[in-house]
């Protein structure tokens, strides 16, 4: 215990939250009720990896794609994200940051108002940075920045040659964080869904079995555990 608190101190821990339907329809309840247990392992998550000092987290909550869903699931997801913003308010006393990363604009008005005073809320907290991703999809967050980019030099105000990636990255809905460390998927399936997909570029990969609903702590020291026993290279030897 001692190590793993060592080492993730300062880390930035992505978790892709997969599992939710299936851990409802195998107890023969609504995929919701997944949903609803997944967001109680969310909040715990969070006051895990403050306990362990952990520099930043970011929750795969919602993605691009995820609209493709039965519209009462969406609808049954956005109730939860938004009783979990309500909630949010806490963790201005815990001086945690809390930054949304994805596209804002097909939320409701309410959703928004209350994202946006969480943001301005923690803006300026000192402790762990928690990132929830939500309408949030790699290609769509780096097509945003290209545009953003694209609408400076038209106005003039940069030279398409000073771009780089250091520019590009500050375009980002994670602009000033620290790369991810290492991405954890549990719920068996092993493939990213398209979630950071630029800052992920030296993440380790830790997939895990079992599905979110039924995460704990225990397996976040396992993963911890292997993220430690990897060896990162950044492309040296
Ligand atoms: C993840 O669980 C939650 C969201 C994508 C919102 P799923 O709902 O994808 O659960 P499975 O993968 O169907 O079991
Ligand atoms: C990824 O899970 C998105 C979130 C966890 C929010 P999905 O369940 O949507 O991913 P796929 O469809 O299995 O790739
Ligand atoms: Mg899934």
């Amino acid at each position: 215990m001692a190590d793993i608190k060592a080492g993730a101190k300062g880390l930035h821990i992505g978790f892709i939250m997969d599992g939710n339907g299936r851990w409802a329809q195998r107890r023969g309840l609504p995929r919701t009720a997944g949903h609803t247990k997944g967001a109680q392992v969310f909040q715990d998550m969070v006051k895990y990896c403050k306990q362990l000092g952990v520099e930043a987290v970011t929750f795969y909550a919602f993605s691009t794609e995820n609209w493709k869903r039965p519209k009462a699931e969406v609808d049954a997801i956005m109730r939860l994200l938004k009783e979990y913003l309500n909630r949010a308010f806490d963790y201005k006393k815990e001086d945690n940051r809390i930054v949304i990363l994805g596209d804002k604009t097909p939320l409701s008005d309410e959703i928004k108002k209350l994202m946006a005073e969480i943001e301005e809320g923690t803006r300026n907290n000192t402790g762990m940075t928690i990132n929830v991703a939500i309408n949030y999809g790699g290609r769509e967050e780096i097509t945003h920045a290209a545009r953003e980019l694209a609408r400076r030099a038209a106005r003039g105000e940069i030279q398409p040659e000073e771009i780089d990636e250091e520019m590009l990255s500050s375009c980002l809905y994670t602009a000033g964080q620290k790369d991810p460390d290492f991405i954890l998927r549990p719920s068996g399936e092993k493939r990213l869904s398209n979630f950071l997909l630029w800052q992920s570029a030296y993440a380790e990969f830790i997939y895990m079995d079992v599905l979110w609903p039924d995460f704990t702590r225990k397996d976040l020291d396992k993963a911890i555990e292997e993220f430690l026993s990897r060896n990162r290279r950044f492309g040296g030897i």
